[in-house]
């Protein structure tokens, strides 16, 4: 079994140090189709089942690395420079630092711009476009001409759901058995859909109660529920698939939904009990039933946070729109 560092220093390999300017790279946030929840590696952060996103566009994060005349660290986010005590901070920091460490212990200061242009800890995923595109800042920074499969690979070691952000579309997470987790690596799937539309309602944009690595953690070791689920997500993916090759938007819209609502019952179901859901996401969750019982064509799926992304085909944006004037319209 490998540690961080091991994993990120065997992908690297042996690196002479090459310093560009400063350097910047976007990646999309992403939501999932099919969710990732739960660990089969805390440290490696290796997932316990597959899953299968889409990316969110122009909406993202944007990343840039240059060099600290003064030698200290600096996390700039969203303009403001942080603490480097900020828990944000601290975890930007941890990861650069396998970095330095796998290019000859380069211990130089570095200063980090991040840009988020969606929510930071709304449940929209900053994390994953985040820790993707430091991934492919830091790659292009020290010019190490990583794959894309092996930024994959590493993003993830910052954000399970990081590994998807470094591709655009439909992006396939493979959980792997390798203990090493070299298998565990992302890819994107060769279908375009593009009448298919994701919309964000944002019920509130306060960071998460319980955090995610917590929030799997405790639902995997109590939730009565969990068991079922690497069952469920192998016939999810099975029905994903096939709705994105057939362009099948009910099948689509279905098993997202279903997924998330189950994952959501998973983790209400631990001990203590964990809700992400607000009042409203779950008037929401019933207006969007209702709908679609009113024949709209509707869906929608919710990750470990409030917010309720809606699942509808280009034809409907009007309908849909009309029934939820707070939506705001990916642009894809
Ligand atoms: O990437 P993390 O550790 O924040 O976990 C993401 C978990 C979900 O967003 C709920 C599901 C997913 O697959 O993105």
């Amino acid at each position: 079994m490998l540690t961080k560092s091991e994993f990120v220093k065997q992908i690297l390999g042996p690196q002479s140090l090459m310093i560009s300017e400063a350097i910047t790279a976007f990646a999309p946030a992403n939501i999932a189709l099919v969710k990732y929840w739960g660990k089969r590696d805390s440290e490696l952060n290796l997932p316990v089942t597959d899953s299968l996103s889409i990316d969110l566009g122009d909406l993202g994060t944007e990343t840039s690395i240059e060099y600290s005349p003064d030698g200290r660290d600096y996390v700039i986010l969203n303009g403001n420079v942080l603490d480097l005590n900020d828990p944000f901070a601290v975890k930007v920091i941890n990861f650069i630092d396998l970095f330095r460490d796998a290019i000859s212990n380069y211990r130089t200061g570095l200063v980090i711009i991040t840009n988020n242009n969606i929510p930071t800890g709304a449940g929209v995923a900053s994390s994953a476009s985040g820790f993707a595109a430091l991934t492919k800042t830091l790659d292009k920074y020290f010019d190490l001409r990583l794959t894309d499969r092996e930024l994959s690979l590493l993003a993830n070691l910052g954000s399970g759901s990081a590994s998807r952000s470094i591709f655009k579309g439909f992006v396939y997470r493979h959980a792997g058995t390798d203990p090493d987790g070299m298998d565990s690596y992302s890819e994107p799937l060769p279908y375009t859909w593009p009448e298919l539309k994701i919309g964000l309602i944002t019920v509130s944009a306060k960071a998460k109660r319980v955090s995610s690595r917590e929030g799997m953690e405790r639902t995997v070791a109590t939730s009565p529920l969990y068991k079922q689920w690497p069952q469920q997500v192998k016939e999810d993916m099975e029905k994903m698939l096939s709705a994105i090759k057939e362009k099948d938007f009910e099948l689509l819209g279905s098993t997202a939904e279903n997924n998330a609502l189950a994952m959501h019952r998973c983790i209400q179901s631990s001990v203590p009990p964990i809700n992400y859901f607000e009042p409203e996401t779950v008037a929401i969750i019933n207006k969007v039933q209702e709908q679609r019982k009113n024949g709209l064509p509707l869906y929608l799926t919710i990750d470990a946070g409030p917010n309720v992304k809606l699942l509808y085909l280009e034809q409907d944006e009007e309908k849909v729109k009309s029934q939820f004037p707070d939506m705001r319209v990916v642009n894809r």
